[in-house]
């Protein structure tokens, strides 16, 4: 069968659709049928070599992480779900490659899928909603009463995290860019700036939480506007704020949960209609190469780019 991959690390022009076989089951192991993914700003990040320390030179390397699809069977050990079950999860980062016909990953980052949810929607959730709930339930605590301001209110992190803050009794409010300012209005983020007039924002106030899902503030400037005891979170790490993050109190670095430490929950929050997926482009497998150098060249739709398989 066909996976995205790549044989060094580079630009959009090292990946090829290359023959792939996925390897025998180990025990706690699955192998879904992949019938969507979708694209995650770190497919590209990984290729580039932002994190080749970590990721090795190991070759071919899959891309992707995020997908939905069908077990098509399970090791002995496999628990939290049944040959034939519609799932979606994601994969540890490094050994990603979700862009292929069928994987082979370990059950702890899969759940079932929920039934209202299409495969395409749902393989839009994990990386997404797992750095969101990881910022706004576990580092901010938002509850009923906060104050929290998401920088870059409408990509996948930052919609998700605006559900769950409006989800908690929080009030929102955020920046993006001029042509997403009604779609997050309407989502509930009150008020809505332009993130081109940073100084808009600046003077709006102080919150017991700043999220900058886009990595544009600096840690004083995240710091500058919280209250008394809030807290300001980042998720681009850079190894001095990674650092900086263990070391404050007020600054929190927070990373997607990989495994199913969420994922189950936040399955039941798409169910209950808390968490609402955003398709922005679907586009089939087979322009998988295009979809991916696109979305890396900066072209952004209403929602997340899905591949369809
Ligand atoms: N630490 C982790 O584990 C983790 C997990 C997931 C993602 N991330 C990182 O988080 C970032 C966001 O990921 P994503 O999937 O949400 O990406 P995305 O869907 O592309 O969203 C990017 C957001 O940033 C906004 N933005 C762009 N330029 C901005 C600026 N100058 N000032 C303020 N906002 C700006 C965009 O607004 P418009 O669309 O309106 O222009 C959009 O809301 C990526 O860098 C990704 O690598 C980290």
């Amino acid at each position: 069968m066909k996976r995205v991959q790549y044989d060094r690390f580079g630009g959009p022009e090292q990946m090829y659709f290359g023959n792939y076989v996925p390897p025998p089951l180990e025990r706690t192991q699955v192998r879904v049928k992949v019938k969507a993914v979708a694209i995650n700003p770190l497919d590209w990040k990984l290729r580039q070599g932002a994190m080749k320390l970590i990721i090795g030179r190991t070759f071919p390397k899959g891309v992707g992480s995020d997908y939905a699809g069908t077990i098509e069977a399970a090791g002995e050990d496999v628990t939290n779900v049944n040959f034939g079950d519609d799932v979606f999860g994601t994969m540890d980062f490094k050994n990603a490659g979700a862009f292929a016909g069928s994987i082979v990953v370990d059950c702890r980052y899969l759940t079932r899928k929920p039934a209202q949810l299409s495969f395409s929607e749902a393989a839009c959730l994990p990386i997404p909603a797992t750095t969101a709930w990881a910022a706004i339930i576990d580092k901010a605590q938002a509850r009923s009463g906060s104050r929290i301001f998401i920088n870059g209110c409408s990509g996948a992190v930052g919609a998700f995290a605006v559900q769950l803050a409006l989800a908690r009794g929080a009030t929102v409010s955020g920046s993006c860019g001029k042509a997403a300012m009604p779609k997050a209005r309407a989502a509930g983020v009150d008020p809505v700036f332009n993130y081109a007039d940073s100084s808009s924002y600046r003077s709006a106030g102080k919150f017991d939480a700043i999220f900058d899902t886009a990595g544009t503030m600096s840690v004083s400037e995240g710091l500058s506007m919280l209250n008394r005891g809030g807290v300001f979170i980042d998720i681009n790490p850079t190894p001095g704020r990674v650092v900086r993050g263990m070391l404050s109190g007020r600054y929190k670095m927070a990373f997607a949960t990989m495994g199913t430490e969420h994922l189950p929950e936040i399955a039941q929050f798409a169910h209950e209609g808390v968490l609402r997926p955003t398709i922005g482009l679907e586009k089939p497998f087979s322009e998988a190469l295009t979809a991916i150098a696109n979305a890396e060249s900066g072209f952004r739709g209403p929602g997340r780019i899905v591949l369809a398989l």
